[in-house]
């Protein structure tokens, strides 16, 4: 039996759509969810993609996330504004933090927006891109649920704490970095148990401290930080932009999108740098033409390629031309929760 169907992207997007319809969210920002999850699956980060609806839908159901979006604007002054998201969802909190940011960055050359009392928001490219788009370097950080312990301890304390910076690329495409700061994001643990496959060594070891494979092993234990003792370090930091800055939740008292019913908490720090307020955008696009060309002119290790960051996802978005592939058990678990809310299931199948 295949482990993944394929489908219309647009189909995936109206059948998430009707699912979050279903649970009181209004239609554009029903939209706005199910776009940014199916986009995470055409740029091939499923970690981030479908497979999370479930788990959002469980978080509505319990009103530990709210359905209608009741964000309000805490503080403003002059370039930085404090957005309070009111427990709303992550992705139609973000959508407006992004737009006053970008706003601000056209208004003074930058744009800061702190914001508390959010929740996941699916991947930080995302909501960046919208802002390369918009003619601005774009910076996102946010923090999460406890992913790894401390450098040198044992204990889940510290967030894998995402951030992403994105520029427009000219010729290359959007350039955007989006990482989060274990050596593998934790959804790529649910998404390998997902599809029943083992995870590689060094990801992660289990709650006694030692080297596992199994991704659920994994889940108990502990993931580890990218880079050693740099990536706790710099996981540190974005929880102090993220949650210690903003008033949010912070450290250990921020919760993860997979637990039902207990609320967020989690920040996000965007910032906007207007960049035709520093260079004009098409000499800053051709600085970016001559960086990449002159690296792609790299010798290269034998089978090997250099891209910069963004393009992988660039490039799947292209070759998928409008379509999604799901893994077989995520679409099981979407028509498990569209036949529980009265919604029809997604056609199986390639199409
Ligand atoms: N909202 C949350 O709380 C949360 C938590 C964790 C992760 N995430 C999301 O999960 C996603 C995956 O995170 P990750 O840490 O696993 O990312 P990853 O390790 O897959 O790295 C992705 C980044 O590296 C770039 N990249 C990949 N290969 C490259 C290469 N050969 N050369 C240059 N650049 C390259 C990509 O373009 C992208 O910017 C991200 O979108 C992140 O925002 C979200």
């Amino acid at each position: 039996m295949s482990t993944e169907h394929r489908f219309a992207a647009e189909d995936v997007v109206v059948h998430g759509l009707k699912i979050l319809r279903a649970h009181g969210v209004p239609e554009a920002d029903a939209r706005l969810v199910a776009e940014s999850l199916v986009t995470a699956d055409m740029w091939g980060h499923p970690s981030h993609g479908m497979l999370r609806l479930p788990w959002y839908v469980a978080r509505l159901r319990s009103g530990v996330m709210r359905s209608v979006d009741n964000t309000e604007t805490l503080s403003s002054f002059a370039a930085v504004s404090v957005l309070d998201g009111r427990d709303g969802i992550g992705q139609v909190v973000t959508h407006k933090a992004v737009i006053a940011a970008a706003d601000a960055a056209h208004a003074y050359g930058v744009g800061v927006v702190a914001v508390r009392n959010s929740n996941h928001f699916g991947t930080a490219a995302y909501w960046t891109r919208i802002l390369a788009d918009r003619g601005c370097v774009g910076i996102l950080t946010t923090n999460g649920s406890p992913a790894m312990a401390p450098w040198g301890g044992i204990d889940k304390m510290v967030g894998a704490n995402p951030w992403s910076i994105a520029v427009p690329g000219g010729a290359h495409g959007t350039v955007v970095l989006d990482i989060a700061n274990i050596g593998v994001a934790r959804g790529k643990v649910y998404a390998a148990r997902q599809r029943g496959e083992r995870l590689p060594e060094g990801w992660a070891v289990d709650a006694s401290g030692l080297p596992t494979t199994d991704p659920q092993a994994a889940i108990d234990g502990l993931i580890l930080p990218m880079a050693g003792h740099k990536g706790y370090a710099i996981s540190f930091m974005m929880d102090v932009l993220s949650g210690v800055l903003t008033g949010s939740a912070f450290g250990s008292d921020v919760v993860g999108p997979y637990v039902p019913d207990r609320r967020s908490g989690c920040g996000h720090l965007v910032i906007a740098i207007n960049i035709a307020v520093i260079m004009a955008p098409e000499v800053f696009v051709q600085r970016m033409d001559e960086l990449i060309s002159s690296l792609k002119r790299s010798r290269t290790a034998p089978g090997q390629e250099i891209v910069v960051p963004g393009e992988l996802e660039n490039r799947a978005v292209a070759a998928a031309s409008g379509s999604v592939t799901l893994a077989a058990r995520t679409v099981e678990e979407l028509n498990d929760l569209a036949a529980a809310c009265g919604v029809e299931s997604l056609l199986r199948g390639p199409r």
